[in-house]
């Protein structure tokens, strides 16, 4: 049925659930896993700029993208591999998180997303995020919300 599932991590408690809701799901439907991962900027923060310069380290942008990808997607990797999922692929990304993914769509061959229903946002209230209420719009295939 899913062969291809795409979950969208952003290190929240609903995030984690999605992660875990799809990896369940892949291990049992023998499906590929992307594990996407968006940083909400446009270049890195200041504290990477400035750890970058110190260490004479000209990309500042792909050094934050690269340490994202190695302290917030590998250990949820090895978590999803340890569930019994055979094939797992990790994406950092950076920009606005909703077009990001919408646009990883266009080259994947994703035929669902598994995303949290919240994420870390501050703003009580709101039943549904603006990420997954962006996404669950757009995206050409069916949107699993979790909480
Ligand atoms: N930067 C991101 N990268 C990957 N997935 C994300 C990102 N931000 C949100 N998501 C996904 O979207 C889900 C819902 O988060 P969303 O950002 O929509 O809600 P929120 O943070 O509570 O509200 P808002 O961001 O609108 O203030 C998350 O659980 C996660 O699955
Ligand atoms: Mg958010």
């Amino acid at each position: 049925m899913f062969k291809n599932i795409l979950v969208a991590y952003d290190g929240s408690e609903h995030a984690n659930k999605a992660v875990e809701i799809a990896a369940e799901l892949a291990s049992k439907l023998g499906a590929s896993l992307h594990l996407v991962y968006v940083v909400a900027r446009e270049h890195a923060a200041e504290s990477v700029a400035e750890f970058a310069a110190s260490e004479h380290v000209e990309n500042a942008d792909l050094l934050e993208l690269e340490a994202a990808n190695a302290s917030i997607l590998i250990p949820i990797e090895r978590q999803i591999q340890a569930s019994g999922v055979k094939e797992v692929q990790t994406q950092t990304l950076r920009g606005d998180p909703a077009e990001q993914i919408l646009s990883y769509l266009n080259h994947a061959d994703v035929d669902l997303i598994v995303m949290g229903r919240r994420g870390l946002g501050r703003i009580e209230g709101l039943l549904v995020g603006s990420v997954s209420s962006k996404i669950g719009g757009l995206a050409p295939c069916p949107v699993m919300t979790v909480k």
